[in-house]
């Protein structure tokens, strides 16, 4: 796994790249990352959900589940970056679903909410960039409830070993531009969710070959020992 850019470092980009990105990170993936948000909204929410966008970013993730949720679910969206959520705040009044999202600045490495908060946890291309994936995927199963489930969407390597040698060489470039490569590169996230005990109800690889992506809804069980306190934990519905 190739070394993250530190957190500050990461929060000043994304700050920069806040009103370009949506088209810069569409063009780059030739717009299959809007299928992995749709797939991971589609496949992990449900009506009247309490959603978690962590990584939010510019609200398109939390845009598509709030539509899926219905007028009974909401939204909290958290992000380091205060100019992506500035963003994400602008298209979430021009879709009239303001009222029931709130924005949090703040680190997903340390989520400020309690165990179980949420009915399902999102994240869509926002464990790419972080420094530790696997810490990132233990705070979402911690705020996620028994039975609820955690949707995911990141980069991954390419799968043939052509494409893969072709997509290092294309990485190690961009890497030395963060502005292009926005920090993002091929993390692993789902064995860590199987062996806290999550169940995998979806899985499908998509994109572009050289930057394809791993999309994911793992369940996390009824009653399973929350893995950071060590307590069990029992379905409130
Ligand atoms: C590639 S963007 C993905 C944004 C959005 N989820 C999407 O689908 O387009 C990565 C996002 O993660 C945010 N981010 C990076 N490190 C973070 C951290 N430690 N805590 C919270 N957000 C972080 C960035 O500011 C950025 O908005």
């Amino acid at each position: 796994l190739r070394p993250a850019l530190g957190f500050e470092r990461l929060r000043r980009i994304y700050d920069r790249a806040s009103g370009r990105y949506d088209l810069q990170h569409g063009l780059l993936t030739l717009w299959s990352d809007q299928r992995g948000r749709r797939l991971v909204v589609e496949e992990a929410v449900r009506p009247n959900d309490r959603i978690l966008d962590v990584g939010a970013g510019t609200g398109s993730t939390a845009l598509l589940a709030l539509a899926a949720g219905g007028p009974g679910s909401t939204a909290v969206l958290l992000d380091s970056s205060e100019e992506m959520l500035a963003q994400a705040r602008a298209k979430l009044a021009a879709g009239g679903r303001a009222d029931r999202a709130e924005l949090r600045v703040g680190d997903m490495m340390h989520l400020p909410f309690p165990d179980g908060a949420f009915d399902v946890v999102l994240s869509t291309y926002s464990l790419c960039p972080v420094g530790d994936p696997t810490r990132g995927t233990r705070e979402m199963w911690r705020v996620t409830r028994p039975g609820g489930r955690i949707g995911v969407a990141h980069s991954t390597e390419p799968a043939r070993p052509i494409t893969r040698v072709l997509g290092r060489a294309v990485d190690s470039l961009a890497w030395r531009i963060p502005a292009l490569s926005l920090g993002c590169r091929a993390v692993s996230a789902l064995p860590a969710l199987v062996q806290m005990g999550g169940r995998i109800v979806f899985e499908r690889r998509i994109g572009v070959p050289l930057w394809p992506f791993e999309v994911f809804v793992v369940g996390k069980p009824a009653a399973v020992p929350n893995h950071e306190s060590g307590r069990s934990g029992t379905a409130s519905s």
